[in-house]
């Protein structure tokens, strides 16, 4: 039988997601308005999948990079020293700082945005700015703070004026990505947005596709759910029940053992 979230988390959830609850008086019909709640109460009130149906799809990238072996030897400290070091893209020209990640080392769950922002170059985290605001909300959704969790991007530095990641910078800073997600050794794996979802699963199919179902990651399998960037949810809140539909998952996995 699948786990449900009891009524009142499950509205204190889909309130910190800045999801509007409309309360539908006894005996109505639901109205139009009760879309996007109705939405994500389904997906609390979906059963908890099990092991063998909650892989959906099993996408190992064949020519995932490996950490070269010095990069495989290298602990935190060196790691973080490696990163502020890098000069093999031209972002380096341009940054103020290198942005290496932030959270807790041996976090169960791991997410992995897109690039520092402006306000991430400036001040070496990720996710500070607006964006990261809604994602301290998101976790804060599913019971998580920033420190309980690791966050890294697919980028160590700023792209100037915030353009998309060219592939070649993503292939330069991957290896320090990977390092990351090996040494943390998280239970879960969340992709935040477009750019982190399909570099990390090296394909072109579109967020909308790859989002809400759990995929893998790497030849470990690391249980992978892409959801959407919170920076897009800013400019796309209708879309807010989806991502919450995916924490849902997310949360729940990270319970289930
Ligand atoms: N967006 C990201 O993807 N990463 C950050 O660190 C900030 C905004």
């Amino acid at each position: 039988m699948g786990a449900t979230l009891d009524p009142v988390r499950r509205r204190r959830y889909l309130e910190a997601m800045g999801i509007q609850v409309w309360q539908r008086r006894a005996g109505s019909a639901a109205g139009e308005g009760d879309e996007v709640a109705r939405a994500a109460v389904q997906a609390a009130d979906a059963p908890l999948p099990g092991a063998e149906a909650s892989v959906a799809l099993s996408v190992v990238p064949a020519d995932s990079p490996a950490p070269t072996d010095a990069m495989a030897a290298l602990g935190w400290e060196d790691l973080r020293a490696a990163v502020a070091a890098c000069r093999a893209c031209g972002l380096c020209e341009t940054r103020t700082q290198t942005v290496f990640g932030v959270g807790r080392h041996d976090a169960d769950l791991m997410l992995i945005g897109e690039a520092p922002g402006a306000e991430e170059d400036r001040r070496g985290e990720p996710f500070v700015g607006r964006a990261g605001q809604l994602l301290d909300r998101m976790l804060a959704a599913i019971g998580l703070s920033r420190d309980q969790v690791y966050i890294a991007n697919i980028l160590k530095c700023r792209p100037p004026g915030n353009r998309d990641p060219k592939p070649e910078e993503a292939a330069a800073c991957r290896a320090f990505l990977l390092r990351q997600i090996a040494l943390v050794q998280p239970r879960v794996l969340v992709s935040l947005g477009r750019i982190s979802a399909q570099n990390l699963l090296e394909t072109d199919e579109a967020v909308g596709r790859l989002r809400g179902r759990w995929l893998s990651f790497g030849p470990r399998a690391l249980p992978l759910m892409v959801t959407y960037h919170p920076s897009y949810l800013l400019r796309s809140p209708e879309q807010k029940a989806r991502a919450w539909q995916d924490l849902i998952q997310v949360a729940r996995r990270l319970r289930g053992g």
